[in-house]
């Protein structure tokens, strides 16, 4: 029996791959700062996380029996992969349950921003809609539109499958040739040809601000930018003040370079859709990923490599 430490409550179907384990669980609703992660790791043989904790150096200095860091998330930038693999520590993550639950949610905000759903919905509530005006929420159309996606991994793949469904003309860029139809080699062209560009890149030291000032103004002033992936691929300072110029028509946000701080630059912008980073918030979905991270866990703890770790040339230690 080893000790997993599960920073976050999980839904007890979940927990089923890790029974006979000794589960060092949250009081409900506290999240553990990477101090608190740091503390309680220390005993621990193994780690179940989320996006919202830092799994910094720190966790692996202070956890000498830490074997493997699972996180109910398929991105992994919250935790410091180099520091775990010097620390023989195998990270596993979540990858192809959550496609197309964030697929579907990329193409809500698709949808929600180029037809203003956000600013009609709160001028509705907050009693403004008193008149017909033929000028009133004027957006531009999606059916018909070129999108543009940045990065074509998976997710970005779904959206691609649901785009043909609306008649969209549909345009990818990744850091490789994909070799298939639609491929632009330069970024910078294919946000000039954008009318919706959606990002679907992890977060690397290559794809920080890789939406930057410059990189907003080669889109169309029409165009609608979303980003489901990871806040810091843009600059949300630029891109608030590229949405209260005009400069950019509208923007679908779920991810911030700062959670749970949103730029008050993108809170106060016009024709912009906010939501809390819930692309892959759905019950069937959280249930799979949980499963997926404590199945992993499991499977470290009992001596065998799942597909899903991202650091596997620990186990060749
Ligand atoms: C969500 O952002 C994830 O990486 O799973």
């Amino acid at each position: 029996m080893a000790r997993i430490l599960l920073t976050s409550r999980l839904p007890d179907d979940a927990l089923d791959p890790i029974a006979g384990h000794e589960l060092i669980m949250p009081i409900p609703g506290k999240s553990l700062s990477t101090g608190e992660i740091a503390d309680s790791a220390r005993d621990v043989e193994a780690i179940v996380c989320h996006l919202r904790d830092r799994i910094s150096a720190a966790v692996f200095t202070s956890a000498p029996h830490l074997v493997v860091v699972a996180t109910v998330s398929v991105g992994y930038d919250n935790v410091d992969v180099g520091a775990a693999t010097r620390a023989g520590v195998a990270v596993c993550h979540t990858p192809g349950v959550l496609d197309d639950t964030t697929a579907d949610l990329a193409f809500a905000l698709i949808l929600a921003a180029s037809r203003l759903l956000s600013d009609s919905e709160r001028d509705l509530r907050q009693g403004g809609w008193t008149d017909r005006h033929l000028d009133g929420y004027l957006g531009r159309d999606v059916h018909g539109a070129t999108l543009g996606l940045v990065g074509y991994g998976r997710i970005a793949q779904a959206v691609a499958r649901r785009a043909e469904g609306f008649s969209m003309r549909v345009l990818h860029h990744a850091r490789r040739p994909t070799g298939l139809p639609g491929f632009v080699v330069d970024l910078d062209d294919l946000l000039a040809m954008a009318d919706v560009v959606s990002l679907h890149v992890p977060l690397t030291a290559e794809t920080r601000h890789l939406i930057d000032a410059r990189r907003l103004a080669l889109m169309k002033p029409t165009a609608v930018l979303v980003n489901t992936a990871r806040g810091p691929v843009v600059d949300e300072q630029a891109l608030g003040a590229a949405l209260e110029s005009g400069r950019l028509f509208a923007a679908g946000i779920d991810v911030y370079e700062n959670e749970p701080n949103v730029h008050p630059l993108l809170l106060a912008a016009p024709r912009t859709v906010l939501l809390p980073h819930v692309g892959s918030a759905s019950f069937a979905t959280r249930l799979a990923m949980a499963r997926l991270a404590t199945t992993a866990a499991a499977e470290v703890l009992a001596g065998r490599r799942p597909p899903n770790t991202v650091n596997p040339e620990v186990f060749d230690k």
